[in-house]
């Protein structure tokens, strides 16, 4: 006989339908739509599901589009925090759909478009303004001694030094809660810089100095203005305004 997972208590058999409707909650999600095959404006919709705690708020999400209105979109593929896809602003903070528990948004949750991106369709928005900013930083490895015979070898203390920017998986979340993207639309965001940080310490590239050059310009690092949301967004734990001051310091210096 399993033990009550509130109280302790060794449960009779006879209590288990009662605790199974005592284990569910109740979640209103206030969601922002958007169809401009419907309206011109965007509006407020609230669905009530009932969940488990330990239910992810995207699987409330599914619970809404599969059972109560199909036409909700939203992204997401892994539902592990993974892909990076289900990005959005959940009660004010963006953050993973699937990475979010039930209980800790509970009764009632409000979900919206992550900002500074053109949305499309309620929590869709356009992504390439943000993959432009990325690609424009040469996000891969340079390097023109032509092919090894071997692998490119790489002591533990210089893979040590981009380890963090590895992480990143593309979801926008800290690039859409800077200020200053959303007011500029010519930043290329934290991403992006994470993205090149990721490349420009990587002892076996040789494509720092194009990265540097392009991150100095007026679209690059320095309209960083250290406001530190991009870190406190970052769903995988990237220190990224670190990775920021790192760039800005290896373009002032000369040192990378
Ligand atoms: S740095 Fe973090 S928040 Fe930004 S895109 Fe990568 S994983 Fe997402
Ligand atoms: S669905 Fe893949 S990160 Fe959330």
């Amino acid at each position: 006989m399993a033990p009550d997972p509130t109280t302790g208590r060794v449960l009779r058999d006879s209590d288990e339908g009662s605790v199974a409707a005592a284990a569910t909650v109740s979640l209103t999600l206030r969601i922002r739509r958007y169809n401009p095959e419907v309206a011109d404006d965007p509006w407020w919709d609230e669905f009530t599901v009932t969940m488990e705690p330990t239910d992810r708020l995207l699987d409330a999400l599914h619970e809404v589009k599969w059972h109560q209105d199909g036409t909700l979109g939203l992204r997401r593929s892994c539902a592990h925090g993974i892909c990076g896809s289900d990005a959005m602003l959940i009660n004010g903070r963006n953050a993973l759909a699937c990475k979010v528990l039930v209980q800790d948004v509970a009764p009632k949750a409000t979900i919206e478009p992550i900002r500074g991106l053109p949305v499309l369709k309620d929590l869709i928005v356009d992504m390439e303004p943000f993959f432009a900013g990325y690609r424009s930083v040469l996000p891969f490895l340079i390097n023109d001694d032509g092919d090894p015979e071997r692998e490119r070898s790489q002591s533990p203390e210089d893979r040590h030094r981009y380890d963090d920017t590895t992480k990143c998986i593309l979801c926008a979340a800290c690039t859409t809660s800077c200020p200053i993207f959303w007011g500029d639309g010519e930043y290329v965001g934290p991403a992006a810089i994470v993205n090149a940080h990721r490349f420009i310490f990587d002892s076996r590239d040789q494509g720092a100095r194009d990265r540097l050059k392009i991150l100095s310009e007026k679209t690059g690092v320095f309209r960083c203005r250290t406001t530190f949301n991009c870190t406190d967004a970052c769903p995988r734990g990237i220190e990224v305004t670190k990775a920021i001051q790192e760039v800005k310091r290896a373009i002032l210096f000369d040192r990378f």
